[in-house]
């Protein structure tokens, strides 16, 4: 059990007779900032104190009494207005460190509940090369999977691809229309994405055509309502103001939909090819449409093609796949729920949960104003539909007790949906939780994409990293009096730190935040990267190439860590909490709370090194001690990384 842990249950104990609900109490628990105050702080007097209305002091001090750390802690103390101090014992925190020496879990044992959860993450709509859009949910649902298999969890990773949706139809009505067969022939899936692309931008342009008067006609109107309220409005009233404002954004939004019909219609106007295919294919958006439909339909020429394009679509998924070492136990996609829908329906409808509005199936959540449709007007089912039978079977086939969703946060009104609908359905066991993240940037700060505008593709992305990973592995390696890194070891290293890179660079985000793509950054040797990771782990590796010792013995001998200094009890007590970090990322599925575990770790190590001399100890036990300590540092590191499926290397 986690040191934090432990002590949240002496406490419990203790407050059981001061307090009736001491779970909020024991949430104010934590590890001091300031080793001045201790290791860990208890603020949980003052808010007692003022329920019971009495001095906040004289309620720690009755905490204390009935207090029982003596084991673990030396006499607690109370500071300023009721802060209770904890200080580790020196002889326990020695004991623990001693019991993981060598120990690549540092001491983590598997949970006592194992759950079944489900992992759907990455699953990206086929037919559409990936893109860095798919590097978050990949990266963040890979780590989540690791982790909570390494804490004893079963997880069942599966990939929940896109293969059913319009984006078919879309390719479909592109292939009839026009495919470049040898461009085909060559390589499918880019053909495909163009075709794609093209169809897209063709349904665009006439969206925007048909919608461009309208928009005038309203902009025309809002200019009006906007002049008559700027021509009433007292400037002093802050009110009137206030509804100035909004008319003027209402302004700004029409100005902004127009310019972006507009850009639309002169993107293919500027090209006299795309103008001739758009003239000629004026209902494309709704002809793309009705292919999907008939796929869904069962017509037999639409399936065909579709088991033509999806082994392709799957192949050049799992190239990449590859290449960042992400597995998955499934990859059921929406296609494969196609035949549950209709039941899924009738379901909704029988238990009173669906119902008819205007032509569509629905079901109202309380409280939700969007309805969350199930059925289109077209007799379509939708995505929601396919979220629901998913659902009825990962809880009744696979047995699952959690599911989690790795998809972008602007997608949460839909899970929101689903899991209010899905309790209502009757899986009220079930925890299913959005695991949202935010969006990638670049320098300009919109969503990354090439200059020209597109998406950029995940391999490319990765193949960059490689190569500007190789910059910063041969320059270290000729620094060096003599190069120890062949050309062949370099490359592999390369893949390494560059993959590595990416994969630290997002994960060590709060997920829910946007973050900015910069390749200095990333790899970067000092900092919060994985490139700093790296290299401390090797550097640790070369202590004990340099003085010839097997690290693997280090686990076999009886260990002894002599504390002799602020720097290796601050590391030894970093180093007895990887619990902590593990348990810090699956209570909210935060990855950021293992590199930042990693990263409070190095800056420890980095401290203890600086100060204690490993090589030239005072005494052999002093440096077998020493010994220890690093070594449980490179295993906390590798461990650590491994969890965010990060490789290190020996030698860097
Ligand atoms: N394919 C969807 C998209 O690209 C993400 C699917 C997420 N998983 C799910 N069960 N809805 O937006």
């Amino acid at each position: 059990m986690s040191i934090l842990q432990t002590l949240k249950n002496r406490f419990a104990t203790a407050l059981q007779p001061l307090s009736d609900d001491v779970a909020p109490l024991l949430d104010m628990i934590r590890s001091s900032q300031d080793p001045k105050f201790g290791d860990f702080q208890a603020n949980c007097a003052m808010p007692l104190a003022k329920q019971v209305g009495r001095p906040p002091r004289d309620v720690a001090a009755d905490i204390i009494a009935a207090l029982d750390v003596s084991d673990i802690c030396e006499a607690p103390e109370i500071a300023g207005p009721g802060f209770i101090n904890l200080k580790l014992k020196d002889a326990w925190i020695v004991e623990r460190v001693n019991s993981i020496a060598g120990d690549d879990r540092l001491g983590v044992m598997p949970v006592e509940n194992p759950r079944h959860v489900i992992v759907d993450f990455s699953s990206p709509n086929v037919a559409k090369p990936m893109h860095v859009g798919h590097l978050r949910s990949s990266v963040i649902g890979d780590a989540i999977c690791r982790t909570l298999r390494f804490a004893g969890h079963k997880v069942t990773s599966d990939n929940h691809i896109g293969d059913w949706g319009t984006q078919f139809g879309m390719i479909i009505y592109g292939y009839r229309n026009f495919v470049d067969s040898a461009a085909y022939a060559a390589d499918p899936v880019a053909e495909l994405a163009r075709l794609y692309k093209l169809v897209n931008q063709l349904s665009d342009y006439h969206a925007a055509k048909q919608k461009l008067p309208q928009l005038k006609i309203s902009l025309q109107l809002q200019k009006d309502e906007l002049a008559a309220e700027q021509s009433e409005t007292d400037p002093a009233d802050k009110k009137a103001k206030k509804k100035l404002k909004s008319f003027q954004k209402a302004v700004d939004t029409t100005l902004d939909s127009i310019k972006s019909a507009e850009e639309k219609l002169a993107a293919v106007a500027a090209d006299s090819n795309l103008q001739q295919l758009a003239d000629a294919h004026p209902n494309i958006a709704r002809l793309a449409r009705a292919e999907t439909s008939k796929l869904h339909a069962g017509d037999v020429d639409n399936q065909k093609l579709w088991d033509e394009f999806l082994p392709a679509c799957l192949q050049a998924l799992q190239r990449v796949y590859d290449r960042l070492d992400i597995q998955f136990d499934m990859t059921l996609g929406e296609s494969y729920y196609n035949p549950m829908l209709a039941d899924v329906v009738s379901s909704l409808k029988d238990k009173g949960l669906a119902t008819d509005s205007d032509g569509a199936t629905c079901v109202f959540v309380e409280g939700n104003e969007a309805p969350f449709i199930v059925q289109k007007t077209d007799g379509a089912f939708t995505y929601a539909t396919t979220d629901l039978a998913t659902i009825q079977y990962r809880v009744e086939q696979l047995k699952a007790d959690e599911i989690l969703y790795v998809v972008d946060k602007r997608q949460a009104e839909h899970f929101n949906l689903l899991f209010k609908t899905c309790e209502l359905w009757g899986f009220k066991d079930l925890k299913c939780q959005h695991v949202s993240f935010g969006t990638v940037m670049g320098k300009d700060g919109k969503p990354y994409k090439t200059r020209s505008g597109d998406n950029i593709g995940l391999e490319s992305l990765i193949d960059e990293a490689i190569a500007r990973a190789r910059t910063v592995v041969d320059e270290n390696d000729d620094r060096r009096e003599t190069p120890v890194l062949s050309a062949e070891d370099r490359h592999s290293v390369a893949e390494i730190v560059g993959i590595g890179g990416i994969k630290y660079a997002d994960l060590h985000h709060n997920r829910e935040s946007d973050y900015e793509f910069d390749w200095d950054k990333m790899l970067a040797t000092t900092g919060d990267t994985a490139t700093y990771m790296q290299y401390a782990y090797a550097r640790i590796c070369g202590i004990f190439r340099e003085l010839n010792i097997d690290r693997n013995a280090i686990g076999q001998a009886t260990a002894n860590v002599l504390l002799t200094g602020p720097e290796e009890r601050a590391l030894a007590l970093q180093l007895i909490q990887f619990d902590e970090a593990i348990s810090s990322v699956i209570s909210d599925y935060r990855p950021n709370q293992m590199t930042g575990w990693l990263f409070d770790a190095a800056g420890k190590f980095s401290a203890f090194y600086a100060q204690c001399s490993v090589k030239n100890a005072e005494t052999p036990e002093l440096k077998a001690s020493r010994l220890v300590l690093c070594d449980l540092m490179a295993r906390a590191i590798k461990t650590g990384l491994s969890l965010l499926a990060i490789d290190t290397a020996e030698v860097l």
